[in-house]
């Protein structure tokens, strides 16, 4: 198993919070900080994501660095897929373009765009140790750090506590009691005119997302796997991986709308957020919005939203959430770097994480935060379900490296093709198999 202990070795208390961030945690510092350039104030353009509320905080935080610094920021709009922002990025990079400064950085990407990337070593040797040890590892490629981590991400089962109260039903574990329970519902709601109603929605469509769900439901499975093993060996082509797709098949039509099959987060976010679905699979960030009284993100369910780990499969299996997360780092052909890098800074350090946290639910990349009373009045979930964030599966991407993209490609088109019933679960692994090898040409990725 390619279990990734995110946070093992996590110590909330004390020594953590002692250590001070670049800019967080004293207040004067950052202030005083003023960024040295021969040439006086710069332009900076910063791309940090199009989900839920990614553009609106990043300006709000970018202008705030601005204002201290007297430099300035623009925002590079990015589209919402984690696939087609890597592909816009490394048609920037492979022009050498200087167009762009600082880069939002997935989880899965450092081994693929790790040419195009500042080294921050030096420049983060004081907050470096501030992070979970294991991002700033999956962050660091032939001993360079290429990115700051950001904000981790972790799939969560996201319900309807009202629903559940008056249908009397109990919160699943499994995926067979989510299931029994997303038609109950679905049939009851529907019957009294409430003909919108879903039991389940998730993001099924052919995209990085559906790698991401994919994973949930074969590494939920006792022996499901990881795609890849650590030793980038294929493992994904077993009978367990293939039930698991072939169960998400059988949602699809039944207790998940035929829509979900071109489903990603904020599809999700909205058909739950409208009051039309029971259950559904998302990233923390969705709970500050479901719960948010903005009125332009019209909540019809806020504060009757409960948030669980994502169920298992049958007795022997393991509730498995896939590892996400952000990262910020420097590009490689920016005019501007030394500047680029004080902003990366300013915007990872622990005093900006925690107005995220707090105001947006992203979760923080600094342990110390997990016992920050403030965040957790907001995010009690941060506390209760820290064994999700612990224990959270990581896509293949260090084990496949440059490949990563292809191999999960691959895998999203596998799993594509079964939910969307052009093939079962064994003949579609079987496929993936050979595909997957094609990719590796060889015994290495
Ligand atoms: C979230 C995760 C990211 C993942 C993406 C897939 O943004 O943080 O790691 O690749 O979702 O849609």
């Amino acid at each position: 198993m390619k279990t990734k202990k995110l946070l093992t070795g996590l110590v909330l208390g004390a020594a953590a919070a002692l250590v001070l961030s670049a800019c967080g945690g004293d207040k004067g510092k950052a202030d005083d900080k003023k960024v040295e350039s021969t040439n006086g104030p710069v332009e900076l353009t910063i791309s940090c994501g199009s989900v839920g509320q990614d553009a609106e905080m990043c300006k709000k935080l970018t202008e705030q660095w601005a204002a201290k610094t007297g430099n300035k920021v623009k925002m590079f709009a990015v589209p919402p897929n984690t696939s087609d922002i890597l592909a816009l990025f490394r048609q920037q990079f492979s022009a050498k373009s200087a167009e762009l400064d600082v880069v939002m950085v997935d989880v899965v990407w450092p081994g693929m765009i790790k040419n195009d990337l500042v080294d921050l070593t030096q420049a983060a040797k004081d907050v470096q140790k501030d992070h979970f040890p294991a991002i700033i590892a999956n962050n660091t490629i032939d001993g360079k750090l290429l990115a700051m981590p950001w904000f981790t991400d972790a799939g969560l089962l996201y319900y309807r506590k009202d629903l559940l109260e008056k249908y009397q039903a109990k919160v699943p574990t499994t995926w067979e009691e989510l299931t029994a329970t997303s038609q109950k519902i679905q049939d009851g709601e529907r019957a009294s005119g409430n003909k919108n109603m879903n039991g389940y929605v998730f993001q099924g469509k052919a995209t990085e997302s559906l790698t991401c769900n994919a994973l949930e439901w074969v590494s939920s499975y006792k022996d499901g796997g990881t795609i890849i093993d650590k030793t980038g060996k294929i493992t994904i082509n077993n009978p367990q991986a293939a039930k698991a797709l072939d169960m998400a098949a059988g949602w699809i039509g039944t207790i998940s709308p035929q829509g979900v099959l071109n489903y990603g987060e904020e599809d999700a976010r909205g058909v739950f957020q409208n009051g039309d679905a029971v259950f559904m699979r998302n990233w923390p960030y969705a709970w500050a919005l479901v719960n948010g009284s903005d009125p332009k993100q019209a909540s019809k369910v806020k504060g009757n939203v409960g948030i669980v780990p994502l169920p298992k499969a049958g007795a022997d299996g393991s509730s498995t959430a896939t590892l996400g997360g952000w990262q910020l780092g420097v590009s490689q052909y920016s005019k501007n770097q030394a500047a680029a890098i004080d902003l990366v800074l300013y915007l990872t350090s622990k005093e900006v994480q925690k107005q995220r946290a707090i105001e947006g639910a992203y979760n923080p990349t600094i342990p110390a935060l997990y016992a920050d009373a403030d965040i957790l009045t907001k995010n009690p979930f941060f506390k209760d379900l820290l064994q999700v964030f612990e224990n959270a599966v990581a896509r293949p991407s260090t084990a496949t490296g440059e490949k990563y993209n292809e191999v999960s490609n691959a895998f999203w088109d596998s799993a594509s093709s079964v939910i969307s019933g052009k093939a079962k679960g064994a003949e579609a692994l079987s496929k993936l198999e050979g595909d997957l090898d094609r990719v590796r040409q060889g015994e290495k990725w």
